[in-house]
Parts: structure tokens; C-alpha cells; sequence
């Protein structure tokens, strides 16, 4: 593991005070508590994942650390130095969701406006503590669950996560808006043998599964599976899950979820005309660099088989244009 540098420690530390700081001005915001339940959330959950408020105003944190102007709190993200040399707090008036390591300790933020606006989610920079494509939301408070359930889900939003766990879902994590990377694959298959995507019901969400199946492919491991989620237009999995219950989520995921392999082939099957010659041909032009990426070997196999019937040739016939053409 990477040896912690002094200086992180102090990031940390900082992050840490922070943290506290916006949880105590949560529990002072009438407005920010009003916002939380009418969101469906608990007091309980919104311990749970440590869920603040950075009250309106510039220099809040003023409050909270002694030298304002100390370089680190600029290397955690938390103060912006304007190019006049001003120093303002990043986060003002906003629901603050800490983002935490494996380890639990808070190398980030994601802040929400309260009602409209712009940005609707504000997020801590890339800092020494936080390397974007890398972190996983709600990780250790899924860990458990995770193990309990033999499944992590995977969602786009801090609050899907937080109202699927105040429903009871308690084993999904986020990527946070950023693509499903190849390091987030590699983490979530440490963490269970059954991986799920629930992205939202809309055309981001729909790109999101598709980036996540393409940066899956080469980590599959035959005796894992990946599978995906897809909801109504519309919806995301805290809407869903606010309207259908835990039962109702989890009878959907039974249900629906789509396998890696059916997901792959059904995107490439609507993208030609299976009825002729022409289009079965394309059909195997488009997969052959993808299965091209696989590298466990029953798997690879399986979705040859299923492609060359697809196509109407043998699955030898199959084999021997892949390998001319990879
Ligand atoms: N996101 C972001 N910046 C934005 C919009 C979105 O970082 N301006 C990230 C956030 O992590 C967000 C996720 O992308 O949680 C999914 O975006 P979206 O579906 O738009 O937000 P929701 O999570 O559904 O948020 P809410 O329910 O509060 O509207
Ligand atoms: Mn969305
Ligand atoms: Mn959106
Ligand atoms: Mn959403
Ligand atoms: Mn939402």
C-alpha cells in the first residue's frame, strides 16, 4: 500500500474537521433538514453517510480552521483561490455527501443545490486524497451488505445510493457521473462475483451501461457475472425504489436484469438488419472487436457459439474469420 505522506495526513485531518462541520450545520438548517426528508431520508441514514450542509456565505470555514490560508485547505479542494489571490469556500449552500475511501476516511465531497440550479451536484477537484475513475460512493458502508447479499450494484448518484440504502437496498455503490472505468471494474469484481448495473432511465444513463460493458470485457472472469439494469424512462433507482419498496426494486433486478452477454447482443443486433445477408455480416464485423477484448475462455467461447448462430454459419467458420481478421 502507498506509504502516507505527512502532508496527507494533514489533508485528511482536514477533510475529517471538515466533515464534522458541515454535519453540526446540518442539524442548524431547518431548510437543509426539510430538503432531506422530503427526499425520503432519515436522520438515521443521513448519519449514516455522514450527510452535511455548507451553509450559504463565502468564507465559512473561516470558522473552522485557524489559518485560512494555509495551503492545504486549497490542496483538498475545499477553498478556491481566486487569481486575485482571494480565498473563498468552494461549497456554499449545498447538501454535502462525503465520498470516502476504502478505509472510510473522507478524501471528497459531492454538494447538492438545494433546489434548482447550477451546477446540481458540485464536486471536490482531483486532489492528493481523491483520483476521480478510481473511488467508489458508499463502498464501506456497503461492504457488508455486499458480502451478505453475494451482490454489489452499481448506480450513477450519491442519492441513489443513499435511498436505496433507506430502503433496505444496502449493497450498491456509485461511480458518481464519471464512466464506469476499467478500475472500477477490477474493484467491484474484488468485492462480490456478482456485479449489477443500475444506470438511469435515460439516454446519459443508456451510454453509462454501454461504457461499462465496454470497459468490462477484458476483466470478465469465467464463474463471475456481470449483469445490467434497465429502468423505465425517467426513472433512476431512488425514484424507483421510493415507489416499489425493496421488494419491488429486488423483484425488478430478479427479473430484468440483463446479462452481459444478452445486453452485448442485443445492442448489436439492433444496430443491423438481421434479415439479410449483408446485416449478419456487420453483426460480426461489430463483435469481433469486442470479443476480441474477452480473455476468459468459456465465456468467449459461449458468445461465439451464440454469434455464429446468430449469423448462420458454423461456429469452426466463426472462428477461423475471427482469428484471419484479429
Ligand atoms: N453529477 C455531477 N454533476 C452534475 C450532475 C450529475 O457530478 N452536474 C453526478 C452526480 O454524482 C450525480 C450523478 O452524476 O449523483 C447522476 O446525475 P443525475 O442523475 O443527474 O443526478 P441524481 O443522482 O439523480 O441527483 P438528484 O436525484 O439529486 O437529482
Ligand atoms: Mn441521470
Ligand atoms: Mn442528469
Ligand atoms: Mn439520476
Ligand atoms: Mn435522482
Amino acid at each position: 500500500s502507498k506509504k502516507v505522506q505527512p502532508e496527507t495526513e494533514d489533508l485528511f485531518e482536514i477533510m475529517r474537521q471538515a466533515t464534522q462541520y458541515y454535519r453540526s450545520q446540518l442539524k442548524q438548517s431547518e431548510t437543509a433538514i426539510d430538503y432531506l426528508k422530503k427526499r425520503g431520508l432519515s436522520g438515521e441514514i443521513a448519519a449514516r453517510f455522514g450527510i452535511g450542509y455548507a451553509p450559504g456565505g463565502w468564507q465559512n470555514l473561516t470558522s473552522v480552521f485557524q489559518d485560512y490560508n494555509a495551503k492545504p485547505l486549497v490542496q483538498c479542494g475545499l477553498v478556491i483561490e481566486s487569481e486575485e489571490g482571494k480565498r473563498y469556500d468552494r461549497f456554499r449552500d449545498r447538501i454535502m455527501f462525503p465520498i470516502q475511501n476504502q478505509r472510510g476516511m473522507v478524501i471528497g465531497f459531492g454538494g447538492r443545490v438545494l433546489g434548482q440550479g447550477e451546477p446540481k451536484y458540485l464536486n471536490s477537484p482531483e486532489t492528493p486524497l481523491f483520483e476521480k475513475g478510481l473511488e467508489l460512493y458508499g463502498l464501506p458502508q456497503a461492504r457488508k451488505a455486499i458480502r451478505d447479499a453475494g451482490r454489489v450494484l452499481v448506480v450513477e448518484g450519491y442519492m441513489d445510493v443513499v435511498a436505496l440504502a433507506q430502503h433496505g437496498v444496502e449493497y450498491a455503490v456509485a461511480t458518481l457521473g464519471t464512466a464506469t472505468t476499467p478500475m472500477h471494474v477490477q474493484k467491484l469484481l474484488r468485492q462480490s462475483d456478482s456485479v449489477m448495473f443500475c444506470f438511469d432511465g435515460d439516454d446519459a444513463g443508456r451510454r453509462a451501461a454501454w461504457r461499462a460493458l465496454e470497459n468490462s470485457l477484458g476483466l470478465i472472469v469465467d464463474g463471475k457475472d456481470l449483469s445490467f439494469l434497465f429502468l423505465q424512462q425517467g426513472e433512476d433507482p431512488d425514484s424507483y425504489i421510493r415507489q416499489a419498496g425493496k421488494d419491488g426494486f429486488e423483484k425488478l433486478l430478479q427479473q430484468e436484469a440483463l446479462p452481459l452477454s444478452a445486453f452485448l447482443l442485443r445492442e448489436l443486433v439492433a444496430k443491423v438488419d438481421m434479415q439479410t445477408q449483408e446485416g449478419r455480416a456487420k453483426l460480426l464485423e461489430l463483435a469481433r472487436p469486442l470479443q476480441g477484448q474477452i480473455r476468459a475462455p468459456v465465456f468467449g467461447l459461449m458468445l461465439r457459439k451464440r454469434l455464429a448462430e446468430l449469423a448462420g454459419i458454423s461456429q469452426a467458420e466463426l472462428e477461423e474469420v475471427f482469428q484471419v481478421k484479429s
